[in-house]
């Protein structure tokens, strides 16, 4: 038997989650004391395969009550519990970029690892890494978001896709190609947390350009890349990022840069959510991987 348990803040997607495997979903409870410390509660049929739901942006506190959870279903009898989190955080730091910085990607892997005995995330930031299960240890999986959003692109000859750099190439090219879409790669440098340079190759002529990047957080990448593309020849752009961490600033930042249409994927609740991931993860769960109307 299995059964989805969710956290408040991620309920929703929690919900389509549910539909679209075709399993019961349960509340986490959450009491915060006074101190600041947390309690969580759940309730779960002993033998029963667990899945939580979480997504981890602004990751600090929710690290640790999904790590209190995991240990909870296990007291309650859960034979095996894995962590859902469309969104995982500190994926970015996955190395030591500065002498006397950790690598909180190996860090935070580990943890959860050791707590839970499968994590599904969609669109990991794993640049330097082959897999997700090269990070978190037992049966883990980073899902790619290919697939909806190219669902989401559709065919329109007018589209090129911009990737805002080169490890982007690949899953831009699995989001393009299926569609018949263009596609171009950018040359970024990071200058700073807020200051991106964005180079591109000319595009076909009067296109629609569609910017899309796994994170948009300071917003300062697709707003970069914007610029670019109106340069090289695109008539509209449009951005599609998967996580929408919009950091203050970063919408203003993007609809500055003159991004007509702004959508982002489920994964973190968010005004700019047009895409869902819940039949994706659905399906790697084992379930029908469609949402019933
Ligand atoms: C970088 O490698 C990522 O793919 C994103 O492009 C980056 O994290 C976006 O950050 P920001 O919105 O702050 O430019």
């Amino acid at each position: 038997m299995r059964r989805l348990h969710a956290f408040p803040d991620s309920r929703s997607l929690a919900r389509r989650i549910a539909r679209a495997a075709g399993i019961s979903l349960a509340p986490v409870a959450v009491h915060r004391f006074p101190d600041g410390e947390s309690l969580v509660r759940v309730a779960t049929p002993t033998g029963c395969d667990a899945y939580l739901v979480r997504s981890l942006h602004d990751p600090n506190a929710k690290l640790v009550e999904t790590m209190l959870a995991a240990d909870a279903l296990r007291r309650a009898g859960a034979a095996a519990v894995t962590l859902i989190a469309p969104y995982l955080p500190y994926m970015r730091q996955d190395a030591v970029f500065r002498r006397g910085e950790p690598v909180s990607q190996r860090v935070i892997g580990r943890h959860l690892g050791a707590a839970f005995d499968g994590v599904v995330t969609v669109q990991a930031h794993l640049h330097r890494v082959a897999s997700l299960g090269a990070v978190v240890p037992g049966n883990s999986s980073s899902l790619s978001a290919a697939a909806p959003i190219g669902a989401w692109l559709g065919r329109d000859a007018d589209i090129c896709v911009i990737g805002p750099d080169e490890e982007s190439r690949p899953w831009i090219e699995a989001i393009a190609r299926p569609v018949g879409a263009a596609f171009a790669i950018a040359d970024k440098k990071r200058r700073g947390d807020v200051s991106v340079g964005v180079q591109l190759p000319r595009l076909p002529r009067g296109c629609r350009a569609v910017i899309v990047d796994d994170i948009a957080s300071s917003g300062a990448t697709i707003a970069a890349a914007a610029r670019a593309a109106r340069r090289a020849g695109a008539a509209v752009v449009d951005a599609v990022v998967v996580h929408a961490i919009f950091a203050p600033e970063a919408r203003r930042r993007i609809r500055a840069a003159g991004v007509r249409r702004l959508v982002s994927c489920d994964t973190i609740p968010h005004p700019t959510n047009a895409i869902s991931v819940a039949a994706l993860i659905a399906t790697a769960m084992g379930g029908a991987g469609t949402i019933p109307p």
